[in-house]
């Protein structure tokens, strides 16, 4: 099977890459010539890790290739995905759906033959119909069908999650469409993975409630983390204990400083703004939207404490600024609140992260980058771990402890304890959600 896939970020790529592994023929477009000519060259604008080595083994194949033509893309493909930005709209937190519409245009001036338009983005309930009306609009001769196939991989562990899925999901129209989804996703298929067939807005809104749930189960655990703080339990302790119970499950159940990345602010945002469309407000999402800008100030105060009030000419070493582990990716990432916020009281600030400097220098103005914790603790007033990246699970506190002016642990992602804090000499540390000291 031929098929397309407009986009080459995150999920664009990694989608092509392992469609292609599958056995299809695919190519892969995008209209940013930088990130195309490296692909043409073997080189993965992101990180993600195995990307590189699976992209080369089917290039190497004959199966997959890069192109900013669309037009050359698409020409003889039984499908096209979609699978471009659909960031927040300014003003209004509705999904941006620029991208998909402009995408949604070429194909229609490009493709001869009956096709499958595949919208892999994530976009709000209607979207795939208004999908089918410009391409109409653009091409009124066209036969062609509308699919959603949202997408649930994680960033960091793209690959097994498109490979190993817990489920597909592709909303269809008719059995036409339906037969051109199970031909691409027949590999899985056969392996027993479950391929959940919908109608289009049923798809397109299990996708919103997936990630809106899952910021919810994040946010709860925040908030549950705060009150434990005050009351003297350990939320780690919470979590156990919580998620041991099947019906809730222990994952999404971590404490930390608020969810970020490039999926959950702004799905919540436009679920919240879609259910404010339909006079259905999303109460729970709404809330839970507040209560996580509430976690982000609660850290600036955490840090403000373990600083003895104020910021001003201290020196910070902060570890990890991508918004999780095995991703470059900055998108919405809680260091994008609490950096700017040390910068701007004051401190002198040193960040180090394994994989987000790239991305990160551009955003982060003011600080120093240095190449690791060690580096980052030389003669500061405080530590901070804001992403838990393997590097940074088994470090030499004691080590780290003697580097530094006055040791100070903020462990923000819960990988210590005050016991290892103390054996390694810090004079204070807090976490989230349990007891520290100072
Ligand atoms: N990142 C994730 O973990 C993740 C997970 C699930 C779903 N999603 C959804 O998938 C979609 C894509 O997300 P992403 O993180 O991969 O975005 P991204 O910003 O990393 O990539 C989008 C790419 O599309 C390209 N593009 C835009 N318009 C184009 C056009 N007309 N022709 C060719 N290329 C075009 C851009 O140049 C860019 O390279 C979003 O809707 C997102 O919500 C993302």
């Amino acid at each position: 099977m031929k098929i397309a896939m407009i986009g080459t970020g995150y999920v664009g790529l990694v989608s092509g890459v392992c469609l292609s592994d599958f056995g299809h023929d695919v190519v892969c477009v995008d209209k940013d010539p930088a990130k195309i000519s490296m692909l043409e060259q073997g080189e993965v604008p992101i990180y993600e890790p195995g990307l590189d080595v699976l992209m080369a083994k089917n290039v190497a194949a004959g199966r997959l290739s890069f192109t900013q033509d669309l037009a050359t893309a698409i020409d003889g493909a039984q499908a096209v995905f979609i699978a471009v930005g659909t960031p927040t709209r300014r003003g209004d937190g509705h999904a941006d759906l620029t991208y998909v519409m402009a995408a949604a245009e070429e194909i229609a001036r490009a493709a001869k033959d009956y096709v499958v338009i595949v919208t892999k983005s994530t976009v709000p309930v209607g979207t795939n119909r208004q999908v089918k009306q410009v391409v109409h609009k653009a091409n009124p001769s066209l036969e062609f069908d509308v699919a959603s196939n949202p997408e649930f991989l994680r960033e960091g562990a793209a690959i097994d999650d498109f490979m190993k899925p817990d489920r597909v999901v592709v909303g269809v129209q008719n059995d036409r469409a339906a037969e051109v989804m199970n031909e691409i996703y027949r590999p899985l298929y056969l392996r027993e993975f479950p391929v959940v067939t919908t109608d289009l807005e049923s798809a397109e809104m299990i996708k919103y409630a997936a990630n809106a749930f899952l910021a919810t189960k994040i946010t709860f655990i925040n908030e549950i983390a705060a009150l434990c703080e005050k009351v003297g339990a350990d939320v780690k302790q919470v979590s156990k204990g919580m998620g041991m119970d099947g019906r809730i499950g222990n994952k999404f159940l971590h404490a930390g400083p608020g969810y970020g990345g490039s999926c959950f602010p702004k799905d919540t945002k436009a679920l919240a703004r879609i259910g404010q469309e339909h006079a259905t407000p999303m109460q729970i999402t709404e809330t839970v939207i507040s209560v996580n800008e509430e976690m982000k100030r609660r850290m600036i105060d955490k840090l403000q404490d373990l600083c003895g009030g104020s910021f001003n000419g201290k020196t910070i070493g902060v570890l990890g600024v991508t918004f999780k582990p095995n991703t470059d990716d900055m998108r919405d990432a809680p260091s994008l609140t609490l950096v700017p916020a040390l910068v701007g009281g004051g401190a002198k600030v040193r960040v180090t992260d394994p994989q987000g400097r790239h991305e990160g220098e551009a955003l982060l103005p003011g600080v120093q980058w240095v190449e690791d914790a060690y580096k980052a603790a030389k003669n500061a007033d405080l530590l901070v771990i804001l992403t838990e990246w393997n590097e940074f699970r088994a470090l030499d506190l004691k080590k780290l402890a003697r580097k530094m002016q006055t040791p100070r642990l903020a462990d923000l992602r819960n990988i210590y304890s005050v016991r290892d804090a103390k054996r390694a000499g810090f004079e204070a540390y807090d976490s989230i959600g349990r007891k520290g000291f100072s």
